[in-house]
């Protein structure tokens, strides 16, 4: 008899292409279905619970159903959940996010990162006069034509994507990540670039960290040829520190653009940045933005209730989530070494990522090199045991606040069980 997920992937591929409502949750032979979710957990349509490292790629920084959060959704509903006029907890959030992030302005919100990320390019394009975007070999910013070239994450493994334009691509440049030489020449060779868009840590090609001092470089070079720095924290926002990867690296970009964390699950996200960038969005300027859904009264208190959360436990939250990955990717490393197996176990605060492979990962061509089968076997191992990591190289793993020690024990021990099993294979 088939499971409960399996029969219900019959029935979705039938009316959703491909059987899933976004690509990376497609994997072989089929995805599992999910029924609920609690804390660290998630609960299979099988019934079978698994501690999850997926987290909403990266957007579950409190845990599942964090208590707080779903408690001001719950008496938000009877007031209303969409009113396309101002309200008050706007503002509010505004300010909140605005005191907390160092390059924050002025806020707009919007509802996804991808929304986030082109009219941070669009604004930069009107604000510069002028017309490419740079952005970086893995990096992710979303599915929409300007960015969907060389691009991480589920498009990783797919060479591009029919339907997007040549004249619209073609004024995307892409250059290796890490790498400010290739930068600067790009930008000297190429007079009419708005922006520069990059995830200040890579998410989306597995965990690629930069350099020393690589964010002060990108920084200085694109001051110096009066370029648009966008730093795309959709993923690190709200999840390396309150001040997002801006503050922990002490670097200023002009725009700055979140997600995933800010909502803990509901979707929000927000365009920030420098005021006389900012006052060019319309009714203030010129440069078109709306949307239905923006600000609306759910995910806006959802927000307002998950930066209460970090705010309340900074001191705790971040510290702990750190300690917890930094015990969890210390033991892999070991692990590994007495195996004898060639790893590298890439993390910076509650994100991480292992890549079968020798050599250092410091960009999407390090990442390409590793060997994503024996990834894929790390996978069914894992999950076989009760742990649930995002199911390709190119993601990134995530602990979150409701991560327990008993977790991390358990998910040590199935990383043990699963890298001698494939350290073992007759493969
Ligand atoms: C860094 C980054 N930017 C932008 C996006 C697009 O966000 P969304 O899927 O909310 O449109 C993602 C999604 O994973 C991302 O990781």
């Amino acid at each position: 008899m088939p499971s409960r997920s399996e029969a219900l992937f019959n029935r979705a591929k039938k009316v959703i292409p491909g059987g899933v409502s976004s690509p990376v949750r497609f994997y072989e032979p089929f995805p599992f279905f999910v029924s609920s979710a609690l804390g660290s957990k998630l609960t299979t349509a099988d019934h079978k619970t698994c501690i999850d490292y997926c987290m909403g790629y990266g957007a579950i920084v409190l845990g599942h159903s964090y208590p707080s959060v779903i408690d001001s959704v719950r008496s938000q509903l009877d007031k209303g959940t969409l009113f396309c006029t101002p309200s008050e907890k706007e503002v509010l959030l505004c300010e909140s996010i605005s005191k907390l992030v160092p390059c924050a302005e002025m806020v707009r919100l919007v509802n996804t990162g991808s929304e986030a990320t082109m009219h941070a390019i669009r604004l930069s394009r009107a604000f510069t006069k002028k017309k490419k975007v740079i952005k970086f070999d893995g990096c992710y910013h979303g599915a929409y034509d300007y960015v969907l070239v060389k691009a991480g994450s589920g498009a990783a493994t797919v060479p591009s994507s029919e339907g997007v334009l040549e004249e619209t691509s073609s004024h995307t440049l892409v250059v290796p990540y890490n790498d400010s030489a290739g930068l600067e020449r790009t930008i000297e060779r190429n007079p009419d670039v708005a922006c520069v868009i990059i995830e200040p840590v890579l998410a989306n090609m597995g965990l690629i960290l930069p350099d020393r001092n690589y964010l002060n470089e990108v920084r200085s070079i694109t001051r110096q040829k009066d370029v648009v720095l966008i730093f795309d924290e959709v993923v690190t926002g709200f999840r390396l520190g309150l001040g997002g990867a801006g503050e922990f690296f002490g670097v200023k970009p002009d725009i700055a653009t979140f997600a995933k964390a800010l909502g803990n699950g509901f979707p929000i996200a927000a365009i920030a940045g420098r005021a006389e960038i900012m006052q060019q969005l319309s009714p203030s300027g010129s440069v078109y933005q709306a949307s239905t859904f923006a600000g609306n009264a759910i995910s806006v208190t959802a927000s307002m209730s998950c930066l209460g959360a970090l705010m309340e436990a900074k001191n705790s939250i971040y510290p702990q989530m750190s300690r917890m990955c930094d015990s969890v990717t210390a033991t892999l490393r070991d692990e590994a070494e007495d195996l004898k197996l060639n790893c590298v176990v890439n993390s910076i605060g509650s994100m991480y990522q292992l890549f079968f492979t020798s050599d250092k990962v410091r960009d999407a061509s390090g990442a390409r090199k590793s060997d994503q089968a024996k990834f894929r076997r790390l996978y069914d191992y894992l999950l076989k045991d009760g742990v649930f990591i995002p199911p390709s190289q190119f993601e990134t793993c995530f602990l979150s606040y409701s991560h327990s020690e008993d977790d991390c024990d358990r998910t040590v021990e199935a990383y043990r069980n699963a890298l001698g099993k494939i350290r073992d294979d007759k493969v």
